[in-house]
């Protein structure tokens, strides 16, 4: 069942939105070589809470932490803990909220130092695929229309799209219909109307698409070791467009 969000909704989930935004960006200032990634995930709590909102992934599912951070061939919910970044890691991280009863979900993804050129353009590649998806957003374009424009940004490249895992609709719940996925046939699926919102969350294999989840239940790993980056923004379907709820 999908809900459409009224134009208060949508200023609601703008505000819970723009409180990710602003923290997401912070944890992402920290990455660095040093840093544990359990410290990135306790700044991102207590942030979190100083702008009276909670986390929305801590026990969702039974999922430990505020924050996932997944590193080089980890594509997603990887768990924060006492591993160090080192200077060359690719750091995904993905955080989620909910102010006042509004969810927000976003990810970016970020060199830890430098990396080499083939991780860097994976994570251009891989922030141009959500924006090429953005770009297909508008009242009475399909579903289809916008997986078709992340996968086209990103097989130009020679990398791949993970089709295990997908983007979905996002409101009182984290998780609502539609499932978005990041590839597909352009005119076809769900005719976005205004009032849908969506996270649009495109996780990009270097190599092989295939996908794997590790003995701890939780954290998604490439197949063939190479590396991953995912980005995420929560998006809403308006008579104007899309509108980026997830920008700091
Ligand atoms: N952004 C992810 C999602 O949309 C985060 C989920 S992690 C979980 O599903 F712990 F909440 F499951
Ligand atoms: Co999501």
């Amino acid at each position: 069942m999908i809900r459409l969000k009224s134009a208060s909704d949508i200023e609601h989930l703008h505000v819970s939105g723009a409180k990710l935004g602003d923290v997401l960006r912070q944890i992402g200032e920290m990455v660095s070589p040093g840093v544990t990634t359990r410290e990135l995930d306790r700044v991102a709590e207590l942030r979190i809470r100083e702008l009276g909102a909670k986390p929305a992934f801590l026990h969702y599912s039974g999922y430990p932490a505020t924050l996932c951070v997944s590193i080089n061939e980890q594509v997603i919910h990887g768990i924060p803990g006492h591993r160090v970044l080192n200077s060359g890691d690719v750091v995904s991280l993905d955080l989620g909220l909910i102010y006042e009863g509004y969810y927000a979900d976003s990810a970016i993804t970020v060199a830890c130092g430098p990396v080499a050129s083939r991780d860097q353009e994976l994570i251009e590649t891989t922030r141009r695929s959500l924006y090429a998806g953005i770009d297909a957003v508008h009242v009475g374009a399909r579903l289809g229309d916008i997986g078709h424009a992340v996968q086209q940004v990103v097989e130009a490249q020679g990398m791949s799209v993970v089709r295990d895992y997908v983007g979905h609709g996002v409101g009182k719940e984290l998780h609502e219909d539609p499932e978005v996925p990041n590839y597909g046939r352009a005119g076809t699926g769900l005719t976005l109307k205004e009032g849908l919102v969506i996270a649009i969350e495109p996780m990009v294999n270097a190599g092989s698409s295939a996908v794997r989840v590790l003995n701890d239940d939780w954290t998604v790993v490439t197949v063939d070791g190479q590396k991953s980056a995912h980005f995420e923004h929560t998006i809403a379907v308006t008579a104007q467009g899309p509108v980026i709820l997830t920008r700091p």
